[in-house]
């Protein structure tokens, strides 16, 4: 174990523990957008700043989820140079999603409340933090979506660019994973449409057999049944009806 302090409060962690799953144990609140146990640690969004100083005395502001905890290592969740930093974050995660909830109420939370930056008006809610890229990936194991481009064009889309991607499968973790919200799905009379912030899809979906509820995309079981090497016939009832 590791003995080390967040705050003056004296914890102890787990040996390769996160700065913000130590803090987590411990009911120490540092906020997050980009963190997901589901996927690895990226840093993407940096609003889990925290500021350390180690036992050498090295003083700095790191990102939380991705630090590891140290032997005698200071942390302040909430000092004078985080909350500027962070407030600072907000303020251009405000200007380039101006209207995504999650970010208006992390802003307020901090005390942002001028918007000082000109708005980007066309991001469609998505601050570029690609949870739902990496889940694909590493989750799911598919990688159907990705970042591209640079600068002001950097935009989460499909291979191409198009309303389509040849590997999605329509499981909608990506959904799931992204923490503003900007992804969507929708299952209607067999068909499932995903919208990704510039992009769209659609998927066919699987009819059970016993309930005649749509429970899946096709391609999605296509996918399971190839990757455990199952019939495709074993898809025919849905897991409801399958007892
Ligand atoms: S769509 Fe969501 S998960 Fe994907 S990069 Fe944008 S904000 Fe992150
Ligand atoms: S939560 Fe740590 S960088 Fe996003």
């Amino acid at each position: 174990m590791v003995k080390l302090t967040i705050n003056g409060r004296q914890i102890t962690a787990e040996e390769g523990a996160t700065v913000l799953n130590a803090a987590r144990e411990n009911n120490i609140y540092i906020p997050t957008l980009c963190n997901n146990e589901a996927i690895a640690p990226y840093g993407a969004c940096r609003m889990c700043l925290v500021d350390i100083k180690t036992t050498r005395g090295r003083q700095r502001l790191v990102t939380s989820c991705i630090y590891q905890v140290e032997e005698g290592l200071n942390v302040q969740t909430h000092s004078e140079r985080v909350l500027q930093n962070r407030r600072m974050l907000l303020e251009l995660l405000l200007a380039r999603c101006p209207d995504s909830k999650t970010i208006q109420d992390m802003a307020r939370e901090a005390g942002v409340n001028g918007k000082r930056l000109v708005e980007q008006t066309d991001n469609h809610l998505c601050i570029l933090c690609a949870n739902c890229a990496r889940t694909c990936d590493e989750v799911v194991g598919v990688a159907a979506i990705s970042l591209a481009r640079r600068g002001v064009e950097r935009k989460m889309t499909t291979p191409f660019d198009e309303d389509f991607s040849e590997a999605c499968i329509g499981c909608g973790s990506c959904v799931y994973s992204c923490p503003t919200g900007a992804i969507t799905m929708v299952d209607n009379d067999g068909t499932r449409l995903v919208k990704w912030p510039h992009n769209r899809m659609e998927f066919k979906m699987r009819k059970c057999t016993v309930c005649g509820q749509y429970w899946a995309p096709e391609k999605q079981i296509e996918y399971i049944a190839k990757i455990s090497g199952t019939p495709l016939s074993q898809y025919d009832i849905c897991p409801d009806c399958r007892d």
